[in-house]
């Protein structure tokens, strides 16, 4: 920023530039002045060109040095009429403009919503007409445009806005589809009384149905569900390149052939793409999910794989993998059943594994055992997991397999590993742990997921067996969540061990899963990256901990600091947060059901220890300048 650089400079370089820095502030005052001559007022607002800018103009402030205008607050001062371009545009150092409640009409002039700096635009309460400028400015904070006559489209540029954390654009006139906006940083949204059509994105199905109201040809989570019809928004993960067979063992080439290849290569690449575009297309025609045919048979021509998994999989059965929605993957039954394949676990539900199909592409294939429901009911249950599973922090399921005596699941891979090997993992070893700032964010990834779970699959739909070693970590250490909905599936008193230490004490007694019961398997998780300690050490054996009891007892003895993780003594300044997670963990593992919160509020109550932590610790000279130079407008 022009301004806090300035403010650092040395004395002697700032005498040599303060000509430069006056004719800045003049360029203000000029600008300033056009505009209150280009725009009527009906208060009097001092403006005078004798006097100082920057103390004795209404609605203005400057830079802690005065070379600069910073600010310009004018609510209700009657300005009637429109905006020129080339009069506010040119304050280009401007962070804050209000100038809500006026009797502005007429187009917004693209070059104050570009203004390089501009992090606050209120312009809520005028009759501003035409198009949102597209062009924005990368360091808004807060978007007011509420309550004018907007016409025309959102601005797909409003995506690029990364510091968004308000946008209000409600009672205005726009139509046409919402675009996709994924800031996580984005706290306040109002779209509601406009003419907006199409599906909300899921990014933004998290807020409440008041954020979207009087827009009566929109669908979707918070609203009516879309029908059929309106095509669905499209999919988050791009398909995975895919590398042609056989090219891959072809290691020393000619320079001319490699020119060769990679001229095909193209070629193939268009016809890949083209291939993906109708099979999407058929994909939507046949309403979700599609049948894929295997046409060759098994034990075949090529290696041989690792480890079995289709040795279930029966002759005339064998042609039916079913996939869901996202068509990213294009390979076959017989591709599976051919890939490699390693043991990622054995876990309660059945053993994964690891399949690289091909060198671009690697699914974990979960093999499950004792299945109890038929055929029917399986694939009821496997739609529902399918619709669920669109959200970053959900471990999506891309196919599945079914017959009588072989049920497979086909996951996409996640790199980072699970939770519980991050937190129990060779401890004391060469291991680096887990430091704070991940935990939390982890966590408050897995409460985003398991709230979409209960959110999208309804009252009755629950994740079932949420635990550690079901969380798994993204490339950027964003935590998701796996394994959801497959309980249904299950002859549950045959493996009285499932879950064990996560599970809610009316489960244990009556077996039923609800969503307050994912709370209280969530709270166990929360309370294991606080301590380190995992709730259950081993099954069957003496030093299993119910870590609910363990904690409650410490902390009634107020010994409240010898619960935590060690491994988490060795940061600075994170006890405060520590409490306050260990106090949301608690309320979820509380005894009676309805005593816990639902999920929603756990991520509130989450995001809200982040919230307090970023306006406590202003850790950079942004914060700095933010905080004292804004206030409400
Ligand atoms: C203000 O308006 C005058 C005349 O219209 C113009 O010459 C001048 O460049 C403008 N100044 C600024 C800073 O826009
Ligand atoms: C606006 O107020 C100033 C004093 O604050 C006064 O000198 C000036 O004449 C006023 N202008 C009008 C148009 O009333
Ligand atoms: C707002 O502007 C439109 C024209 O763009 C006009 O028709 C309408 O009457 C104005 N509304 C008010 C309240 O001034
Ligand atoms: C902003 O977004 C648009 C489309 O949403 C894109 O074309 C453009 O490249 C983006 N600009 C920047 C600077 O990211
Ligand atoms: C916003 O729009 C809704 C629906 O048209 C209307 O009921 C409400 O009064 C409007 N609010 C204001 C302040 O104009
Ligand atoms: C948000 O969406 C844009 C385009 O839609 C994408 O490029 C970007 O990676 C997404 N960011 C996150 C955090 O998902
Ligand atoms: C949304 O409305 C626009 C016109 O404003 C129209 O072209 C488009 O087809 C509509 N889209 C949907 C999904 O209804
Ligand atoms: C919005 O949601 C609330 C409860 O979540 C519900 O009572 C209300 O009817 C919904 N309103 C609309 C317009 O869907
Ligand atoms: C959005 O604006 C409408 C209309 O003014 C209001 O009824 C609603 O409560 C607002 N929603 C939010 C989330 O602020």
């Amino acid at each position: 920023m022009k301004f806090s650089s300035i403010e650092v400079l040395p004395f002697l370089i700032f005498l040599i530039l303060l000509p430069l820095a006056i004719a800045d502030l003049n360029s203000d005052k000029q600008a300033l002045l056009n505009f209150s001559a280009a725009v009527p007022h009906r208060r009097n607002l001092s403006w005078n060109p004798a006097s100082p800018v920057c103390t004795s103009w209404l609605g203005i402030t400057c830079t802690t040095d005065g070379t600069r205008v910073l600010a310009l607050r004018l609510p209700g001062v009657g300005l009637v009429g429109t905006i020129p371009a080339n009069t506010l545009g040119k304050l280009d150092a401007l962070r804050v403009l209000s100038l809500r409640s006026n009797l502005l009409s007429g187009d917004l002039p693209s070059d104050i919503t570009s203004l390089p700096s501009l992090h606050y635009l209120y312009l809520q309460h005028n009759n501003f007409s035409g198009d949102i400028p597209a062009s924005l400015s990368p360091k808004l904070n807060v978007l007011d445009l509420s309550f004018n006559s907007f016409t025309g489209r959102i601005p797909q540029t409003i995506q690029n806005l990364t510091q968004l954390t308000g946008l209000s654009l409600q009672n205005n006139t726009l139509s046409g589809p919402i675009p996709d906006l994924n800031q996580t940083g984005l706290k306040h949204l109002n779209l509601s009384f406009n003419n907006l059509n199409g599906s909300i994105p899921s990014s933004l199905q998290k807020f409440s149905n008041s954020s979207f109201l009087g827009n009566s040809l929109l669908c979707g989570v918070p609203l009516k569900p879309c029908s059929l019809i309106i095509p669905p928004p499209p999919p988050n993960s791009a398909p995975p390149p895919v590398v042609p067979r056989k090219e891959s063992s072809k290691k020393k080439l000619a320079l001319g052939a490699i020119i060769a290849i990679a001229a095909g290569g193209f070629v193939l690449l268009f016809l890949l793409a083209l291939v993906i575009v109708l099979c999407c297309l058929k994909k939507k025609d046949s309403g979700g999910a599609r049948v894929l045919k295997g046409k060759a048979t098994i034990g075949g021509r090529s290696e041989k794989p690792r480890e079995e998994f289709g040795s279930g999989v029966q002759e005339p059965e064998k042609n039916k993998l079913v996939f869901f929605e996202g068509c990213s993957y294009n390979f076959d039954l017989e591709d599976l059943l051919r890939a490699s394949a390693e043991v990622l676990g054995k876990g309660s539900y059945g053993t994964a594994y690891k399949a690289v199909l091909e060198e671009a592409t690697t699914v974990v294939v979960k093999r499950l055992k004792e299945v109890v429901i038929g055929k029917r009911e399986f694939e009821q249950q496997m739609e529902t997991v399918g619709r669920v599973g669109q959200h970053p922090n959900v471990v999506p399921i891309r196919a599945y397999y079914y017959s009588k005596d072989e049920k497979l699941l086909v996951y996409d891979y996640i790199s980072g590993g699970s939770l519980s090997a991050l937190l129990h993992g060779n401890r004391g070893g060469g291991r680096t742990p887990l430091d704070w700032e991940s935990r939390v964010k982890i966590s408050l990834g897995v409460a985003r997921g398991i709230a979409h779970i209960h959110s999208v699959g309804g009252p009755k739909f629950t994740h079932g067996n949420v635990k550690a070693s079901n969380v798994l970590l993204s490339q950027d250490v964003d935590g998701c969540i796996s394994d959801f909905g497959l309980t249904p599936l299950m002859n549950v008193p045959a493996t009285p061990s499932r879950g064990a230490g996560y599970r809610a004490p009316e489960v244990i007694e009556t077996r039923k899963h609800t969503h307050k019961s994912d709370v209280y398997s969530f709270g166990v998780l929360l309370l294991e990256m606080l301590t380190g300690k995992a709730p259950l050490q081993s099954p069957g054996r003496d030093d299993m901990v119910d870590l609910p009891r363990w904690v409650q007892s410490v902390v009634r003895e107020e010994w409240t600091a010898e619960v935590f993780d060690v491994e988490l003594m060795r940061y600075q300044n994170i006890e405060e947060e520590m409490v306050q997670m260990l106090q949301i963990a608690m309320t979820c593992v509380a005894k009676v059901p309805d005593m816990r919160p639902n999920m929603d509020e756990v991520v509130r109550m989450i995001e809200e220890i982040r919230q307090s932590d970023s306006e406590n610790r202003p850790s950079s000279e942004e914060n700095k300048s933010k905080d004292s130079n804004v206030q409400t407008p």
